[in-house]
């Protein structure tokens, strides 16, 4: 099971002090089970995080990447090289909320190709907006983004995709599970060998009801993971 935790532009060298308490949690917890923690901080805290966790198993990952893996001019932009120099060891592509400011299906696909080709592994953020929800074409959408944003790539053991519908971000609303177990099921008719994880208002509250769709390998936690209180009581009950 795979527990990320996404902090989008939150967090400054203050917020890596709730690391220790993650961390000693899982040391003991992790026993028998196959979890895997990944962190996605921002940019600015890559490095100090990354050499906190040395020791620790868990992992560390960026929030987006530049599609060129070699240097440019490119003011303002970090490429998946760098960000693997600086100890990512994963990154996020695709997310929605990159995606409403003109982030199409084919630029997603040259970040992934181009982090795949910096030695970074993926988590592709797919979903349906609200409206599309409603006009029932979900299926369509979520097709549509996995054909174009995998485009040409063949290998898909570094890749996780991350089916996070946006109407389901950051709002405390989740899908119903028949819809859910549908939808993650959808996806992985396309290919045995992905890997699906939920997002989406995941919190201590309704992970009852999520880990109890078998399908899914996952969840990538948004709000919830900035609270290390909140973030281990998810990964807890998952297991109870
Ligand atoms: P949320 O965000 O858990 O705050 O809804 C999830 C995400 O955007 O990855």
């Amino acid at each position: 099971m795979y527990f990320i935790a996404n902090w989008k532009m939150f967090g400054g060298l203050n917020s890596l002090n709730s690391l220790h308490r993650v961390n000693k949690f899982f040391k003991t917890f992790k026993k028998n089970k196959s979890i895997k923690i990944i962190y996605c901080p921002p940019s600015t805290l890559i490095r100090p995080m990354s050499k906190k966790l040395k020791k620790s198993q868990i992992e560390v990952g960026a929030q987006n990447c530049h599609e060129k893996d070699n240097y440019g001019a490119f003011t303002g932009s970090i490429n998946s090289s760098m960000l693997k120099n600086v100890g990512a060891k994963y990154v996020i592509i695709g997310h929605s909320e990159n995606r409403q400011f003109g982030e199409t299906d084919k630029l997603i696909n040259l970040k992934i190709k181009s982090a795949l080709k910096s030695g970074l592994k993926i988590i592709f953020c797919i979903g349906e907006t609200l409206k599309q929800k409603r006009k029932k074409i979900t299926k369509q959408i979520l097709n549509k983004q996995i054909k174009l944003g995998l485009n040409k790539i063949k290998n898909y053991n570094k890749i996780l995709i991350a089916y996070e519908p946006v109407w389901s971000i950051g709002t405390g609303l989740i899908p119903k599970s028949n819809q859910l177990l549908d939808t993650i099921n959808y996806i992985k008719q396309k290919n045995k060998n992905f890997k699906v994880l939920y997002g989406g208002s995941v919190n201590p509250k309704n992970i009852h009801e999520l880990k109890s769709i078998n399908n899914i390998d996952g969840f990538l936690i948004g709000g919830a993971s900035q609270n290390p209180k909140k973030f281990i009581d998810i990964i807890k009950k998952t297991y109870i």
